[in-house]
């Protein structure tokens, strides 16, 4: 295998949103729009990869060479990530939904005079990055967080990083004005672990696919060394 090839490696990547219903017709999400993780997915079949693109909703094209799995909500995302493991490398690139409405309401709830106004009780979603790091059997070799952050970015990558138990955590200002979530570009941060501190490498700023390119080649590198 030359430079970058993942050619004989199983690559699982999320990527997306994830949709959490309140009701048949409404929904809670995010902004993502699954660009960074789907050129993610890309890059990895084009280095010669076999990879599932695990997708919350998106108005992307499925990626050439490569098996997505559509879901809707984070508990289905997890499963469908677990169907998908073994592999050798897993991407989590997707912004899942941290919350969930407690109950999804059979029928469209309706607005009516006089009554109160409803509240959306939460849950807690799995942590699916958290879940596949923290395997104890069959953990991919290389596991690979985001971080999507409005502020103290390194602070709370480098904790994230830890608390995860990922391998190489791919860090992005996604604050006001940044357009990075939506956008065709992206400026990330890589953070390693080491026995101390992370080490941390600022990117310039880059197209997605770009972006995607040099995170295949660094993955390809750290799977072969
Ligand atoms: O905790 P936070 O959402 O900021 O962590 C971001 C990273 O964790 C991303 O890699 C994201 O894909 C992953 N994640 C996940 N499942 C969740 C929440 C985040 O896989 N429920």
């Amino acid at each position: 295998a030359g430079a970058a090839s993942l050619r004989g490696r199983r690559v699982v990547v999320t990527s997306g949103p994830t949709h959490e219903p309140i009701d048949p017709v409404r929904y809670i999400a995010n902004r993502s729009s699954g660009r960074q993780g789907h050129a993610i997915a890309a890059a990895a079949a084009a280095a010669g990869a076999e990879v599932v693109l695990v997708s919350g909703p998106v108005a992307l094209p499925d990626p050439r060479g490569v098996a997505v799995v559509r879901v809707e909500t984070a508990r289905d995302m997890l499963a469908a990530v677990e169907a998908a493991l073994p592999a050798d490398l897993f991407v989590a690139a997707a912004a899942v939904a941290d919350w969930r409405p407690q109950a999804a309401a059979d029928l469209k709830i309706k607005k009516r005079d006089g009554a109160p106004e409803p509240v959306l009780q939460l849950d807690r979603n799995p942590d699916i990055l958290a879940a596949v790091a923290g395997r104890r059997e069959g953990r991919p070799r290389l596991v690979v967080g985001f971080a999507a952050e409005t502020d103290a970015l390194l602070d709370h990558a480098a904790a994230k990083l830890a608390r995860k138990n990922c391998d190489l955590l791919v860090a992005n200002d996604v604050g006001a004005g940044s357009d990075v979530m939506g956008g065709a570009e992206n400026a990330v941060h890589l953070l390693t672990r080491t026995d101390g501190a992370p080490r941390v490498e600022a990117w310039p700023r880059l197209d997605k696919a770009e972006v995607a390119h040099r995170l295949v080649a660094r993955f390809a590198a750290m799977l072969d060394g």
